[in-house]
């Protein structure tokens, strides 16, 4: 594969906004398609990309069985015409999880069930053929970290253009890292003093610090970058561990009230990874005096009922999933 393959699902640039009252900017990623946002689009553009010029007619992905990677995986591999598979996960039960996998059997998934995280890998094994493009966990590897390569440059454009000053800080859930690796790699090509404040969402935290720095290092050696470069896109993102709480999956009260904050200037959250973002993007803007916040919208917020399309409820094999 190249550096340029994509295959184009959002439409650009996704606006910044600023909200004044909680003294932060939004870079609303939430909106960037119509069919469903999310940080998931910009990652699937490079991925799908790959796979349509590698030839390949089937993706088989892999995560918590409500997870956004798997419903839009689905969505758009099967609107750009590929077979969809997935390894389904057991999760905390939660209704937004549980009808992201109803939407995504609605487009025609097809799910395979592991009882566990460790019983997953030996189940992708026995999944693959010949014509099959692995999606990974979370999308995040150095082919859909180039998407928020993208993201970053689409931000110095908009700097450029007085959308907001030059952040301090971006702040963005951190899930399987490939987001916040992507932004760091980004703002270093793009010249700016940005930081990523990458906020764990699950245990063990520090793994997911490792997971995020070995991509952004991936990522910037595929783009041809120097070693200083490598090394500095690296140092430029931190981890936050204040926001996990119970772990993946878990409200936490500071989210919950993050959530509310965020309505009031009509933005929808979620428990697991935004709310959890949005709560850590709240304290450093009060923290100050600082640099500009930027809090980047991971959630998509396209409405989901028209997706299920008169879908039934889960079978009880995958309704097991959600405990
Ligand atoms: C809504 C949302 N925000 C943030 C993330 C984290 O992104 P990443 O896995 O790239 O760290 C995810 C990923 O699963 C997500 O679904």
């Amino acid at each position: 594969m190249t550096t340029s393959d994509r295959l184009v699902l959002g439409t650009y640039p996704t606006p910044i906004e600023r909200l004044e009252s909680l003294g932060l900017w939004v870079k609303r990623d939430d909106r960037v398609a119509s069919l469903y946002g999310g940080n998931k689009v910009r990652k699937l553009e490079r991925l799908l990309g790959a796979a349509r010029a590698a030839g390949k007619s089937h993706l088989l992905t892999l995560g918590a069985a409500g997870s956004h990677q798997i419903v839009a995986t689905a969505l758009y591999g099967r609107r750009e015409g590929f077979e969809v598979e997935a390894v389904v996960v057991p999760q905390p039960s939660s209704e937004h999880a549980r009808r992201n996998l109803r939407v995504a059997l609605a487009s025609g998934l097809t799910p395979v069930v592991a009882a566990s995280w460790p019983a997953a890998p030996a189940r992708v094994a026995t999944h693959l053929r010949r014509d099959t493009y692995v999606v990974p966990l979370g999308g995040s590897n150095a082919t859909g970290s180039l998407g928020f390569v993208d993201a970053a440059t689409e931000v110095a454009a908009q700097v450029a253009d007085s959308a907001m000053p030059e952040p301090e800080v971006v702040v963005v859930a951190m899930g399987s890292g490939g987001t916040a690796a992507g932004l760091a790699v980004g703002f270093e090509v793009a010249g700016m003093r940005t930081r990523v404040v990458g906020v764990a969402i699950s245990q063990p935290a520090p793994i997911l610090a490792v997971m995020a720095r070995r991509v952004a290092k991936k990522t910037a050696e595929r783009l041809g970058l120097s070693r200083a470069q490598v090394g500095r896109a690296v140092e430029r993102i931190d981890v936050d561990r204040r926001w996990v709480g119970r772990g993946y999956g878990w409200p936490l009260p500071e989210g919950e009230a993050a959530m509310r904050a965020a309505a009031g200037v009509g933005l929808a959250l979620d428990a697991t990874y935004t709310a959890k973002a949005f709560a850590c993007a709240l304290a450093l803007a009060r923290e100050g005096p600082r640099g500009a916040v930027l809090f980047w919208h991971t959630l998509s917020t396209a409405p989901m009922e028209a997706l299920l399309g008169g879908a039934a409820e889960l079978p009880p094999d995958l309704a097991r999933l959600f405990r």
